[in-house]
């Protein structure tokens, strides 16, 4: 088994290559982000507790976190491998992922400039039914306004707007920078440079998963 970490400032890809890892690879994809926005429209008591904290773009507690992504690993439908795009975000979160083993691990950190980052998270759309992510410059769907893959509504995150990408950053500076610095200290993050074509992109990271 095999599991694959997807490191990465908001808006550096990880939602899109790790699509392209899933659809490649067959690796399935977890998304806290996805599950957390899922749980919100749900309306579950975990969605209803969560809902300003994303907004604000703040963390959602660890004890959470790590609960959702345990139930998710346990839906028994993971047989090669996984892909988790946005957790670990905490060192805590790490530590306790860690006690999950797998055959081989691989880290990867998409690194991209912070000032490339607002223009990317303000132009993009996500599909509201299969979650699909388009971006109004690089990656616009067919028709406005509706998903290429399902024919679902596109709408705007309701943490895209420049306030919380701003706060989203800077949680990123202080919580999940120290976390992939654990993983470079361990001498396991490769590191990739996620500015360019997003097929470029998907290119070195394929490179580093053969
Ligand atoms: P999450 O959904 O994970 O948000 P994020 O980390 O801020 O990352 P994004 O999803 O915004 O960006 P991405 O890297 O996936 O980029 P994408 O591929 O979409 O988390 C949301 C919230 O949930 C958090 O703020 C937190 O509250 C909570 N949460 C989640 N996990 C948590 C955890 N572990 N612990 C605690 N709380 C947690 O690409 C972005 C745009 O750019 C798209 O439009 C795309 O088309 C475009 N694009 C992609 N690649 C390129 C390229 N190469 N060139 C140009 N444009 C590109
Ligand atoms: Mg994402």
């Amino acid at each position: 088994m095999k599991r694959i970490l997807l490191f990465g400032p908001p808006g550096c890809g990880k939602g899109t290559q790790a699509d392209l890892i899933q659809k490649e690879f067959g690796f399935i994809k977890i998304s806290t982000g996805d599950i957390i926005r899922q749980e919100i429209k749900n309306q579950s008591q975990i969605g209803k507790r969560v809902k300003s904290i994303i907004d604000a773009g703040e963390l959602v507690s660890d004890d959470i976190i790590i609960e959702l992504v345990k139930n998710r690993l346990n839906r028994g439908d993971i047989k090669n491998g996984y892909i988790l795009d946005g957790f670990p975000r905490t060192i805590i979160q790490a530590e306790r992922l860690s006690e999950i083993k797998v055959d081989e691990e691989i880290a990867v950190f998409i690194n991209v400039e912070e000032d490339k980052l607002i223009r990317r998270l303000t132009s993009r759309l996500s599909c509201k039914k299969c979650g699909a992510v388009y971006n109004l410059n690089v990656n616009p769907p067919k028709k406005d306004g509706i998903c290429d893959k399902c024919g679902g509504e596109l709408y705007k995150r309701s943490d895209d707007n420049e306030e919380t990408i701003k706060n989203r950053l800077k949680v990123y500076f202080d919580k999940t920078l120290p976390v992939i610095n654990f993983y470079r200290a361990k001498g396991s993050l490769k590191e990739v440079d996620g500015f360019g074509d997003i097929n470029d992109v998907y290119n070195r990271i394929k490179g580093l998963l053969e």
